[in-house]
């Protein structure tokens, strides 16, 4: 990780060094916190930070989940990430959002923690470095949407992604793939799953998966090109006779998956829907789609 020089900390931008907390924290010992990602990509106009009024949105969808009151509002968050980005002098970024019950309660029950908000940049690249992605089905399934809020983006969740990323150390996978409790697909770790077979794309409907930004952005995008998205159940076997298939997400950006438990999709290489998606995404990011500039929030210096 490729430290900057400001975190923006409860109001006030702190030196990286500095952004600290107390070994107590409420949510450091119980997953009581929400977060968020969101990328700033380089263009000849600035910084484009793509979408960050949705992202902050659910950011506050996530900690209404757990009752926890932000003591900003969306558009103050909004302005401290822009100026955040400028003062840290960076072109491209990802951007780290978190809101988390702080020091000075402990016990299950959050209410009279305070609140901290927190929101961190650097420099981060590709998150799945290949050009295309082999998926590993994971042992566990994702977590269980009557367990708990399985659509708002809480810390413990992550839990569940880290135990199936772990399950690829020491193996050829680069990704894992959840199944949902009824043996479906769900998504990945860390970003949604698409399909594509015999022109038809699909993804698995929302309920049981993070309602990703990335995935409505795509499905915005193939709907511009007369593919409309069909938002419904994916079996395991039918996600292994697919075409093609790609995972979309804020650091996984669109990214295609060559093959799943080692069973190759289509043809073994770039099909030309994923790569017509990636194209258009990466378009859109910077700024290069009229349309979707209403998304782009400039951070000029
Ligand atoms: C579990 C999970 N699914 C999907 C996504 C993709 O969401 P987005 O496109 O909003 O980044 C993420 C990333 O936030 C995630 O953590």
């Amino acid at each position: 990780m490729e430290p900057t020089k400001y975190i923006w900390m409860d109001g006030e931008f702190v030196l990286w060094e500095e952004a600290k907390v107390h070994a107590l924290t409420h949510a450091l010992h119980y997953g009581s916190g929400a977060f968020e990602g969101l990328r700033a990509y380089e263009t000849p106009e600035g910084p484009a930070l793509f979408r960050v009024q949705e992202h902050f949105e659910r950011l506050f969808y996530s900690t209404k989940a757990i009752g926890m009151e932000i003591p900003f509002s969306v558009e103050e968050l909004e302005e401290a990430t822009l100026e955040l980005v400028r003062r840290n002098e960076l072109e491209h970024c990802y951007i780290r959002p978190l809101a988390f019950y702080g020091y000075g309660k402990m016990g299950l029950n959050p209410t009279d923690a305070p609140v901290q908000v927190m929101i961190a940049c650097w420099p981060w690249g590709a998150y799945l470095p290949h050009e295309m992605v082999d998926l590993k089905v994971s042992s566990y399934i994702r977590i269980h949407p009557k367990s708990t809020v399985a659509d708002a983006k809480i810390c413990g969740h992550y839990v569940n992604s880290i135990l199936a990323v772990r399950e690829l150390i020491g193996t050829d996978f680069h990704e894992a793939l959840f199944l949902d409790y009824e043996g479906n697909i769900a998504e990945g770790p860390g970003e949604n799953f698409f399909l594509v077979k015999g022109g038809t794309v699909k993804t698995p409907p929302l309920g049981n998966v993070l309602a990703g930004i990335t995935r409505e952005t795509v499905m915005e995008l193939l709907k511009g090109e007369g593919y409309t998205t069909v938002e419904a159940q994916i079996s395991l076997e039918e996600a292994l006779e697919a075409d093609e298939a790609f995972f979309t997400g804020t650091a996984a950006e669109v990214t295609p998956i060559r093959s799943i438990d080692g069973k190759i999709l289509g043809s073994g290489s770039i099909g030309p829907v994923s790569q017509m998606t990636k194209q258009l995404y990466f378009d859109t990011v910077r700024g290069k789609k009229e349309d979707f500039r209403k998304y782009i929030s400039f951070a000029r210096r």
